[in-house]
C-alpha cells in the first residue's frame, strides 16, 4: 500500500498537520493537492511548533520531496515568505526538496483586494473567510482569466494577461467597493514583484502530474495532505460557507493529476469535538461556559488568522457524510485529551429538523441551520492520558466513546492522538 490521501472529515484545524508529520517519516513524497495559504496546519516536534500554510507538513524530515500540486492556489510572495521563515528555523526548502506546480494559479494584489473588499460589505455578505485572496483565485481560474506559475517564465506574456484581468478587477475595486485608484494595484507594481518571483521561484517549477506519476510508477509511498475539511468542500460542503476548492478525496485526483483507482487508501482526521472558524451552520455548536472550555483546553484559535475557533459536541452525522464522500477507511482522532475531566460526553448521533428526527445533513445551509443535534451521552475520563500510546491503556470510557464513534461514522480509527507533539499518538493500525 502506497498511495495515501489523509482528509479533513469535519471543518478543517482537525490536526492533518501534526498527522501528516508523523506519517511522513516513512513516506517519500507529500503533496498539497488544493486550496492555499488559508491552511494553516501545526506541527510539535520536541515541544518546537511549527506553523504551515502551504508547504507540505513532510518538510521537517530530511530527504523527502513536498510538492505543491497544480490544484492549489500560490500567493508568491506568502509562499517566499514561508521558505524564508522555515530556513531562517534551519529547516532547508530549496528547489532539489521542494516542488511546485507550473500549473498553480497564482494569488495575486487584486485577490486579496477583492476577498477582504466583499467580506466587508456586511453581515449578510460575510463568509468568515481567511482574506488570503483563496475564492478570487479561483474564481479566475474557472472563468479562464487566471495566471499560472509557469507563465512567470514568460514575463512579457505574464504582463499582457495581467493588463486585461486587471482592468476588470480595478474596475470592481473602485467604482463597487469605492477603493481611491491610487489604493489598487498597478499593472507596474505587480510586474515588479513578478521579476522577483519568476527569479525566486523558477527553479521549484516543475510539471506536477508527471511528479506524481513517475513516483506512483516506482512504488514510492506518497502522502497526499488535504487542507480544510469535507464540510468547506465547494461542492459537498455547507455551500455558500464554504471553500472555493475540494478538500474531499476526489480532489485528490484532479489536484494532483492522479487517477481515481491509485489511491490505496483514505485517512480521515476527526477532532475528538468540533470546530469551525468563519461564519456558516454549526448544529453542535456549545454557546456557553461549555463551549469556552473546550476552546481554552484545546487552545482553539486560528493558526492562520487567529480568530476564536466556534467548539462543539462532536457530530457523528458530518463525520459518517465524509466516510461516506470521501471512502474514508479509517479515522485518525485527534485531540482526545482535551476532553479530559468533563463529566459527560456527547455524540449527535440525529438532527430534529422542523419537528422531524432526521438521520442525515440537509444540503440547504438555512435548513442546516435550523437542525437541532439529538444527542447520545457517554461517560467522560478524568485520567490525563497524554503519556499514554497503547490504546488498551486508555481509560475504558475513552475507549468507549472512541469505539462509539467508529461505529456511527463506520470507519475504526487507525491512530489516536492525545497532544500536539508528534510522540503523544497511538498507533492502532499503519499504512506504511
Ligand atoms: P490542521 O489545520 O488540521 O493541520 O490543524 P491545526 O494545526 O490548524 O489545528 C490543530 C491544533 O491542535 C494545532 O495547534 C495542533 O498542534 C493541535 N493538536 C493536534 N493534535 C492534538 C492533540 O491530540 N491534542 C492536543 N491537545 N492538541 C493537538
Ligand atoms: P486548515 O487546512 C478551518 C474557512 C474560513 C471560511 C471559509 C472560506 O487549517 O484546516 P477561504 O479563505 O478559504 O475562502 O474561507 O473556510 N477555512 C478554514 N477553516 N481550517 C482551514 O484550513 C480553513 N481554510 C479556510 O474560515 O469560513
Ligand atoms: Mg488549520
Amino acid at each position: 500500500m502506497t498511495i495515501v490521501a489523509i482528509v479533513g472529515a469535519q471543518w478543517g484545524d482537525e490536526g492533518k498537520g501534526k498527522v501528516v508529520d508523523l506519517l511522513a517519516e516513512k513516506a517519500d513524497l507529500v503533496v498539497r493537492f488544493h486550496g492555499g495559504n488559508n491552511a494553516g496546519h501545526t506541527l510539535v516536534v520536541d515541544s518546537v511548533a511549527y506553523a504551515l500554510h502551504l508547504v507540505p507538513s513532510g518538510v521537517l524530515h530530511p530527504g523527502k520531496t513536498s510538492l505543491i500540486a497544480s490544484g492549489t492556489v500560490v500567493d508568491p510572495d506568502a509562499l517566499l515568505q514561508e521558505i524564508a521563515e522555515l530556513t531562517d528555523r534551519g529547516v532547508a526548502v530549496g528547489p532539489d526538496r521542494l516542488k511546485v506546480s507550473d500549473r498553480a494559479h497564482v494569488i495575486l494584489p487584486q485577490h486579496r483586494l477583492l476577498d477582504v473588499a466583499r467580506e466587508a460589505q456586511g453581515s449578510d455578505a460575510r463568509l468568515g473567510t481567511t482574506g488570503r485572496g483563496i475564492g478570487p483565485a479561483y474564481e479566475d481560474k474557472a472563468a479562464r482569466v487566471g495566471l499560472r506559475l509557469g507563465e512567470l517564465r514568460r514575463l512579457d506574456d505574464f504582463r499582457r494577461r495581467l493588463e486585461r484581468a486587471l482592468v476588470e478587477k480595478n474596475f470592481l475595486l473602485t467604482k463597487l467597493y469605492g477603493m481611491a485608484d491610487l489604493q489598487v494595484p498597478s499593472v507596474e507594481a505587480i510586474m515588479e514583484r513578478a521579476k522577483v518571483w519568476a527569479e525566486k521561484l523558477k527553479p521549484y517549477l516543475v510539471d506536477s502530474a508527471e511528479l506524481v506519476k513517475r513516483a506512483s510508477a516506482d512504488g514510492r509511498r506518497i502522502l497526499f495532505e488535504g487542507a480544510q475539511g469535507v464540510q468547506l468542500d465547494l461542492d459537498h460542503g455547507t455551500y455558500p460557507f464554504v471553500t472555493s476548492s475540494n478538500p474531499t478525496a476526489g480532489g485528490v485526483c484532479v489536484g494532483a493529476g492522479l487517477p481515481p483507482r491509485a489511491l490505496d487508501h483514505v485517512l480521515g482526521l476527526v477532532k475528538a469535538y468540533t470546530t469551525r472558524v468563519g461564519e456558516g451552520p454549526l448544529p453542535t455548536e456549545l454557546h456557553g461556559e461549555l463551549g469556552e472550555r473546550l476552546r481554552k483546553a484545546g487552545r482553539e484559535y486560528g493558526t492562520t488568522t487567529g480568530r476564536p475557533r466556534r467548539c462543539g459536541w462532536l457530530d457523528a452525522l458530518a463525520v459518517r457524510r465524509a466516510v461516506e464522500l470521501c471512502g474514508i477507511d479509517h479515522l485518525a482522532v485527534t485531540k482526545l485529551d482535551v476532553l479530559q475531566g468533563l463529566p459527560e460526553l456527547k455524540i449527535a448521533t440525529h438532527y430534529e429538523l422542523d419537528g422531524r428526527r432526521i438521520d442525515f445533513m440537509p444540503a440547504d445551509a438555512d435548513d442546516l441551520a435550523r437542525c437541532r443535534p439529538v444527542y447520545e451521552s457517554w461517560p467522560g475520563f478524568e485520567a490525563d492520558i497524554s503519556k499514554i500510546r497503547r490504546l488498551g491503556d486508555l481509560p475504558s470510557e475513552a475507549r468507549a466513546y472512541l469505539d462509539r464513534l467508529g461505529e456511527l461514522a463506520g470507519a475504526p480509527p487507525a491512530l489516536i492522538s492525545v497532544g500536539p507533539d508528534r510522540e503523544e499518538t497511538i498507533v492502532v493500525h499503519q499504512y506504511f
